[in-house]
């Protein structure tokens, strides 16, 4: 088994500092199962770690997006710099995988349980679960949506609302306040796709000519991005599209083929502005065909390892801790890709 007991009751009491008392905490870890037979949804082979290694279980929504990918490889690569175990479960977009993930993660007895949930809502049963194992649960990139706040430590990722508000700040300048919107919402039910339209829509609304004249989910992918600007287009308000607000940079890519094909100029006869700040957006950017991309930084493993290590010796950390982020328009694009990480 990987974790020595000292180990375990110093990430034990770190976890009592959130929440949990220290004698129900250490009375969970003597009760907790020895040894886990349940695999995660990529079973992670048994571990001989040294005494004392910390030893994460991560769930990891996908690989939808370019975010999705550079989020992953921050993890795994700064899990690999510190010497921390990582076991890491792709849950291929399914709320029932992560669940089954993390229930792995607790017969495994790992030090800390992270995860991005891939939906909001649905939460509570697992948590509570987590809870009575004594096992601290970090939130990453994304929110849940649970009544009882000491079922997680803390949550490290970016401001979704605030991300939306500044997409339609910058549709309000660059627009004079008249645009007739089509947006590319995200995966629905989660924590950035609701966030997202709200903060777009609480801005707009002192805007009455700015109109979402279409609106639908492209779910997070440049392959449906692309199928549902097509049917925008080909819709009876198609041709009074003159805004895209994509609620991540892929479906803005997927969106730039289909105007392309329809015979239009993306960035010029459509303004696109998307979410997420990759490489291939600053790409587009230069080429003229995206307008603006509002930063979202997917690179969150030093913070999420931070956070353990934090744990792991007692110390107290924030309960939320939000990632700082930019916004980058066209004429910034070509010295900005010089530098850009991801
Ligand atoms: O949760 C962050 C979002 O998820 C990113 O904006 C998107 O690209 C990803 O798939």
């Amino acid at each position: 088994m990987l974790s020595d007991l000292l180990t375990r009751r110093t990430v034990l009491a770190a976890f009592c500092m959130a929440g949990l008392s220290l004698a129900a905490c250490e009375k969970k870890a003597e009760d907790t199962p020895a040894d886990p037979k349940a695999g995660a949804t990529n079973k992670p082979a048994p571990s001989d770690k040294p005494a004392g290694t910390l030893r994460v279980g991560f769930s990891q929504i996908g690989a939808e997006s370019d975010w999705r990918r550079a989020n992953t490889e921050s993890i795994k690569g700064e899990a690999e710099k510190r010497g921390i175990e990582l076991v890491f479960a792709d849950a291929q977009q399914k709320q029932e995988n992560q669940i089954k993930a993390i229930r792995s993660f607790i017969q495994q007895k790992v030090d800390v349980i992270a995860f991005s949930p891939v939906v909001e809502t649905g939460w509570e049963p697992v948590l509570k679960e987590v809870k009575e194992s004594g096992i601290p649960v970090i939130l990453t990139d994304r929110a849940v949506d649970v009544s009882d706040q000491s079922l997680f430590v803390t949550f490290i990722g970016a401001d979704f609302v605030e991300e939306g508000r500044r997409a339609a700040n910058w549709v309000v300048k660059s627009t004079g306040g008249k645009a007739m919107v089509a947006e590319l919402q995200g995966t629905p039910g989660s924590a950035p796709a609701i966030d997202r339209k709200k903060g777009f829509e609480e801005v707009i609304k002192a805007h009455p000519d700015i109109k979402i004249i279409k609106s639908q989910s492209g779910e997070f992918t440049r392959a449906k991005g692309k199928e549902v600007m097509e049917t925008f287009l080909k819709s009876s308000e198609g041709s009074q599209i003159n805004v895209l607000y994509a609620h991540n940079d892929d479906m803005a890519l997927g969106a730039i083929q289909a105007i392309e094909e329809a015979g239009k100029k993306p960035g010029v006869d459509i303004t696109i502005v998307s979410i997420d700040g990759v490489r291939a957006a600053f790409e587009a950017m230069v080429a003229g065909k995206l307008n603006c991309t509002v930063e979202c930084n997917p690179l969150l493993g030093p913070q999420l390892f931070d956070a353990v290590e934090a744990l792991s010796a007692k110390k107290s950390i924030e309960k939320r801790i939000v990632t700082k982020e930019g916004v980058f328009e066209q004429a910034q694009a070509a010295e900005a890709i010089k530098t850009r990480q991801y």
